[in-house]
This record gives C-alpha cells, sequence and structure tokens, in this order.
C-alpha cells in the first residue's frame, strides 16, 4: 500500500509504516497536481496537515483512496462527511499537541509578566548602552504563582493548561458550557500525582474572578471576548489566544490594552492570518508568536505515531 504524507509526517510515523509494509512518499505535491499524482500512482493513504485541501472533487477523482488522515485537530480542509458517505475512513489526531499548546500558553505568561517580549527588543538595541534604565524599566515583574487562571472552553488543552498552572501553584478556574465538571490529576516525574475536581462557573463569574485568561475553544460565530467582556472583567493582568484567530475581539483588545484594563496579551491566532494588523504587531504590550502551538518536535512525533496506529488498525483488520 502506499502512503501519500502531502504535508509531511515524523520519523516516527515513517518507520511504523513502513515495518507494516507501507511505501510512504513525503514529496509535496501541488493542489492542482494531487489528482493526477494520486491516480499515476495508486496511493491508498493521502495525509494532510492544514495545508493540502480534500474537497469533495478530488475525492471524486481518486478512486484509489481508502483513507484520509489529517494530523492535528481541525478538520475544516477536508470534506469529512463527504469521503466517509464514499466508505473513505478520515481520522485526525486531537490529542496529540495539547501538551505543547498548553507549555506555549505559559511561554507567553512567563513572558509576560516579565516583559520578556519587550526586553527582547530593547536589549539588542540598547543593551551595553543604557542597562541601568533598562533594569529600572523592567522592575516591576510579578509572580504567576498564587494568581488565578481563568480557562475559557475547558476541552483537551484546556485542561493539559490547568494542569500546568496548577503545577505551578495557580488557583484554575474555568467556564465551558458542555463540561459541567472535570476531574484534573497533575502528575509528577516520580509517579506521584495529585487530583484536583473543578466545575465550570459562569463566563462573567470567570471574567470578574481571574488575574490572567486564556482562550481554549473552537472558533465561534460570534467573539467570545469583545469589548462588553473586557469592560465586565474591570482588570485582567494577562490574556492569552492559542485557540482561533476571531474568538478575541483584536479592536477590543488593543484599546483594553491601551486603557490599562488588560497589561499585556499573548497572541499565537490572529484574525486576519496569515497577516495579522500591524496594529497588533507592532504592540508593545503584545507577545507574538506564528500559531505554533502544536509546533513542537514531540508534538509532531506522536501526531505521526498515532496517524501511523490509525492507519494500521483501520487498513489491515
Ligand atoms: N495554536 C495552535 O497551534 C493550536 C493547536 C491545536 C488546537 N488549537 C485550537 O485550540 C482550540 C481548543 O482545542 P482542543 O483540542 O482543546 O478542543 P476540544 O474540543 O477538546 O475543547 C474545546 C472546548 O471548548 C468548549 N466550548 C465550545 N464552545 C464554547 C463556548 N462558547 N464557551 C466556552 N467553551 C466552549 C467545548 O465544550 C470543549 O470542551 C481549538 O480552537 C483548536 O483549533 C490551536
Amino acid at each position: 500500500m502506499k502512503v501519500l504524507a502531502n504535508d509531511g509526517i515524523s520519523t516516527t510515523g515513517i518507520a511504523l509504516l513502513e515495518k507494516a509494509g507501507y511505501e510512504v512518499i513525503t514529496t509535496r505535491v501541488a493542489q492542482e497536481q494531487l489528482a493526477s499524482y494520486i491516480n499515476r500512482h495508486k496511493i491508498d493513504v493521502l495525509l494532510v496537515r492544514s495545508a493540502t485541501k480534500v474537497r469533495k472533487e478530488l475525492i471524486d477523482q481518486c478512486p484509489s483512496l481508502k483513507l484520509i488522515g489529517r494530523g492535528g485537530v481541525g478538520m475544516d480542509n477536508i470534506d469529512v462527511n463527504y469521503a466517509r458517505e464514499k466508505g473513505i475512513h478520515v481520522v485526525n489526531t486531537p490529542e496529540a499537541s495539547s501538551d505543547s499548546v498548553a507549555e506555549l500558553v505559559f511561554a507567553h505568561l512567563f513572558g509576560g509578566v516579565r516583559f520578556l517580549h519587550n526586553a527582547n527588543r530593547d536589549m539588542p538595541l540598547e543593551g551595553d548602552s543604557n542597562f541601568k534604565n533598562l533594569k529600572k524599566s523592567y522592575a516591576k515583574g510579578i509572580e504567576l504563582r498564587g494568581k488565578t487562571l481563568g480557562i475559557v472552553g475547558f476541552g483537551r488543552i484546556g485542561q493539559a493548561t490547568a494542569k500546568i498552572a496548577l503545577g505551578v501553584g495557580m488557583q484554575v478556574i474555568y467556564h465551558d458550557p458542555y463540561v459541567e465538571e472535570a476531574d484534573i490529576t497533575v502528575s509528577f516525574f516520580d509517579g506521584q500525582s495529585v487530583s484536583f475536581q473543578l466545575e465550570s462557573l459562569s463566563k462573567d463569574e470567570v471574567l470578574k474572578k481571574s488575574d490572567f485568561l486564556t482562550l481554549h475553544l473552537p472558533a465561534q460565530d460570534k467573539y467570545v471576548i469583545g469589548k462588553e467582556e473586557l469592560e465586565k472583567a474591570g482588570s485582567i493582568i494577562g490574556i492569552v489566544n492559542a485557540a482561533r484567530g476571531g474568538v478575541i475581539d483584536e479592536v477590543a483588545l488593543v484599546d483594553a490594552l491601551e486603557e490599562g484594563l488588560v497589561s499585556f496579551a499573548g497572541l499565537d491566532v490572529y484574525e486576519s492570518e496569515p497577516s495579522p494588523e500591524i496594529r497588533i504587531l507592532m504592540h508593545p504590550n503584545i507577545s507574538l508568536t506564528p500559531h505554533i502551538g502544536a509546533a513542537t518536535e514531540e508534538a509532531q512525533d506522536r501526531i505521526g505515531q498515532q496517524l501511523a496506529e490509525q492507519i494500521l488498525e483501520r487498513l489491515q483488520a
């Protein structure tokens, strides 16, 4: 059987598939040439991430396809129901990157409370000539320990983020209309673990009680955090969005940063991705990453491994 991993796959995934006798092709075929490539090479399995689109037309044109795999969570780039109606398996790896996204949230939070995003901009320019003044201007940092983290959206990534927060010594509260309560077990390196029972609070309560806010819910029809919510919250030290652009109203966020309602923000996703607004990119109180939440070697490794396992499970039964 032949697997075309059009947006790449980890070496762990390749090794598992090759061991089971699969041929894995990692050539990146352009979207418009994909159908003819799949037919010419009689590809059985097409693996994609978010770049390659697998629409109805492609599915109709490629009768050899038996399985479509998406490395990652969202499957908006695949016509999933249509493929399944045609008897094609469609799989993804929703849990593989949760810990990586959660760690990135904490990179933004730890960086934000000590102004690292700004110190890293200033030090190369003034570190040798203005050290003492920089030292003074970055001297008002705070600790995360003892503060309250509010999590909106308490699924896989929300809960992974809660575990880190609890480990750091933060209080965790959350809002999720579909997860009324949750048992969160924090595991340590030596096998010990501690469990916490948490209950969903109303969004307003979370907004009011949180020192820091992080969002982990799917894209919605309207903003989840807009002007009204930011005003209700009163005063928030930091807000992180590593979910989807459009969950937070960026204009309202910049206004809140300028009015001092919010001290800093950490963004991994943007409303106008892949061309984030200049006002966001240039803002001194925003810590920025280019949608890299899942982009760790460990997550990519787990994605490859989980895709390979699902292929073997479904096509060799
Ligand atoms: N930054 C990145 O690179 C990256 C990587 C992976 C996933 N993500 C994004 O992270 C988000 C969460 O992923 P996940 O794997 O935790 O998903 P998940 O499905 O496990 O959890 C999402 C949670 O949001 C809750 N929810 C839905 N609507 C809500 C609302 N209006 N208010 C509060 N909660 C609501 C759901 O009940 C669910 O528990 C998704 O948007 C996903 O696209 C980003």
